[in-house]
């Protein structure tokens, strides 16, 4: 195989109909006669509904249809991940009056204009019996769970004895870190046009999963799963909020069959705070002890997080920790409280985010207790070996990341001091971390077909979600038949092509790449069998070649792999160098190094906006983001993006990256491994450290804002 096309910075395919407005999002189809929907929403956040009055809405101008618990079809099955797409709230939407949180749907109103939904749905009378409810995860009411396993992973682990361990240690660590809610905050809001006629229900939406969707679509309301169809073309991020199916598709489908026609439905930026996920708050309790050489004799790592009241989602802070030092006694325990919210959901590096900030911030103390430097601690801990698993990785470079990161960066110029440097009215601090997320695939398929006129469609029920997936499959298309890239293109996001699994957990070029490799590959044998393009269409008698590869036998075989092939994880090493404002205590952030061990690297240029963009991702959370409760009457006063603060490219710096670039074809044939999520990890640790080194002050509290360095 000749590689022109992967390995090369080639700039977006689908980038001009972005830049030119042409993509077409879920809310720019406009199917005749559609009509537009608007979700009435509680007022309380826990409780139930006991007077509910819909007449006046109902004669409201415009109004084709108002559904509500008391008239709204049963539906009838959620179905589950195992099944093969899974419902985020475990409880359906109009289905009872009981209330579990503030924002939950209590009706859908159509019109035939928007302005008309709006008028009608101001008009829908809800009364409640309110009911106490909690809201805080200390609270003394709160319900605890201890969950044995986590989307199918070990989430209580014991390894060694922890009790020798630390009786062991020379010197000892004990801290407690804090992690606040988080949103996902994509720029495209939820949004779904739904289309249901005698033959068909169609779904417009941006969704992670066009075939998740249509599982739990076709589960819910009982047609057959070829009945269902699903749009998805381009998704304007999603981090996780877009991979799980929502309550608000469900009532637009109930709102289409209740109209007779096609309507759409679309989220407001306030209702992203109540009912399409969030990464749940975390109290991490840490503990590390170490001989006096920095070697590791101990790790605990107890969390707490939340889930909601009627799904047990768990935010696996954790199971890095499990896997990251050579560390002979290790305890990682995960509790979950039972909260009136809607339910979490993953968000970008879920568990990882979170757990290597507890995690690597508390490497940072040992480190200074040990008057160790922080990189050299990290490489006497090394692993070598998955510890965990007790077996090899398939590829691993840490090390390099470490000793390439600090040349880049200029690791050698920092001083362990706090506050020895200083310039122009701010303290100047340097810190750094390690990344680390699991490289995950799935089972997927993939079809490439060439027309007679030469040009080549990639064709797969995967995502595009703003990652590259577009121009990262052709490439590899390109490569894999021996043509141009220019006359490669892809079809994706839609159910009827292909079947692919969740673009989720960083796990699309490593699930979907090798099947475009090997249907491309496929294809170019086929060809070769006749003598000319021309006469191979003209053979098929479709005017096309196709081909087609997928992992059919995946699942069983990867249960087989996880017993005995190798530990797939990613690996990278983030500096940061950050500035406090002696007089304010503001800080920034003014340089980012970034070195990433993730097998090949498909495309440098998209891979590089992705880990900056995981970069930028850590920085919010390390310094801007938090979503608060009212305590008292259990709504996230945090609803807008003037109050929930991301980071806006004043916030953001020079950001290097910089890849290792080994292919890992013990993972698969192409030797990549996923790049969606790695960026953030460590970088939240990182910024927190450089800030300690900066002024001396530990933020072990989420987010690190200006009044808590005030010492
Ligand atoms: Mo990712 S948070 O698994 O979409």
């Amino acid at each position: 195989m000749s590689t022109t096309a992967v390995g090369r910075a080639v700039v977006r395919k689908d980038g001009i109909k972005k830049v030119t407005g042409t993509a077409t999002y879920t809310a720019d189809f406009r199917p005749a006669r559609l009509a537009h929907a608007l979700l009435v929403s509680s007022t309380v956040p826990a409780g139930k509904i006991v007077r509910l009055e819909v007449d006046p809405a109902l004669r409201a101008p415009g109004v084709l249809a108002v559904v509500t618990h008391l008239n709204a079809p049963r539906l009838k099955s959620p179905g589950s991940m195992a099944t093969g797409g899974e419902f985020a709230e475990h409880f359906f939407p109009l289905q009872e009056p009981e209330i579990h949180f503030w924002g939950q749907y209590v009706a859908v109103v159509v019109a035939d204009s928007l302005e008309r939904a709006e008028d009608a749905a101001a008009r829908v009378r809800v009364e409640y019996a309110a009911a106490p409810f909690q809201i805080d995860m200390e609270g003394n009411a709160v319900e605890l769970i201890e969950p044995a396993k986590a989307m199918g992973r070990k989430v209580q682990i014991e390894r060694g004895r922890l009790a020798e361990g630390l009786g062991a240690a020379e010197v000892t660590v004990d801290e407690t870190y804090r992690t606040p809610v988080y949103h996902h905050n994509a720029m495209e809001p939820h949004a779904t046009i739904a289309d249901w006629t005698d033959e068909l229900l169609t779904i417009y939406e941006p969704t992670q999963w066009v075939m998740g969707l249509r599982s739990v679509v076709s589960k819910a309301f009982d047609p057959e799963a070829e009945k269902v169809h699903v749009i998805s073309p381009f998704v304007g991020g999603g981090f996780g909020s877009k991979g799980f199916s929502w309550p608000h598709t469900l009532a637009a489908a109930m709102a289409s069959r209740a109209a007779g026609r096609p309507v759409k439905l679309v989220l407001s930026r306030a209702m992203m705070f109540t009912s399409v996920g969030h990464r749940a708050a975390t109290r991490q309790a840490v503990r590390l002890g170490a001989t006096r050489e920095g070697r590791l004799t101990a790790i605990k790592h107890a969390t707490l997080t939340a889930g909601s009241i009627k799904n047990e989602y768990l935010e696996t802070c954790g199971l890095a920790t499990s896997m990251l030092y050579a560390c002979p006694n290790v305890s990682v325990t995960h509790r979950l409280a039972r909260l009136n919210t809607g339910t979490p959901c993953p968000t970008r590096a879920p568990g990882e985010a979170p757990g290597t900030f507890a995690l690597e911030c508390a490497m940072d103390e040992l480190a200074v207790k040990l008057a160790l430097d922080p990189i050299e601690l990290r490489i006497r801990n090394h692993a070598e070996r998955d510890p965990q698993e007790d077996k090899p990785f398939s590829s691993k470079h840490l090390l390099e990341c470490y000793r390439r990161g600090a040349v880049l960066f200029g690791w050698d110029r920092r001083n362990a001091q706090p506050r020895s440097r200083q310039e122009k009215g701010e303290w100047i601090g340097c810190g750094m971390a390690t990344a680390t997320y699991p490289a995950n695939k799935r089972d997927g398929s993939a079809a490439v077909r060439i027309y007679g006129d030469g040009r080549v469609v990639v064709r797969s029920a995967t995502h595009d979600l703003g990652t590259g997936t577009y121009t990262t499959l052709a490439q590899v298309a390109a490569d894999a038949l021996g043509v141009p890239l220019e006359r490669v293109s892809c079809e994706l996001g839609d159910s009827l092509l292909p079947k692919a699994g969740v673009s989720g957990g960083s796990s699309t070029s490593a699930s979907v790449a090798p099947m475009v490799q090997e249907a491309a590959q496929k294809l170019r044998a086929k060809l070769e069998k006749f003598s000319s393009l021309t006469e191979a269409v003209a053979d098929s008698g479709t005017g096309f070649v196709e081909a087609e590869a997928e992992t059919g036998r995946m699942a069983a075989a990867a249960a087989e792999l996880v017993k005995k092939g190798p530990s797939t994880h990613s690996f990278g090493a983030q500096f940061v160098e950050a500035r406090v404002n002696i007089a304010t205590r503001q800080v920034r952030v003014s340089r980012v190094v970034s070195v990433i061990d993730a097998g090949r690297i498909l495309n440098p240029l998209t891979a590089r906006s992705q880990i900056q963009g995981g970069i930028v991702w850590g920085i919010g959370m390390a310094l801007l983001e938090h979503t608060d409760w009212d305590p008292s009457r259990g709504y996230p006063v945090t609803r807008n993006l003037a109050d929930y603060l991301v980071p806006v490219n004043a916030d953001i710096p020079d950001i290097t990256v910089e890849f290792t670039d080994y292919p890992d074809l013990q993972f698969n044939s192409v030797g990549v491994r996923g790049i969606g999520e790695i960026g953030i990890t460590g970088t939240v640790a990182a910024v927190a450290n450089a800030v300690y080194n900066a002024c001396g002050v530990r933020v072990r509290d989420l987010p690190v804002s200006l009044t808590k360095l005030l010492a």
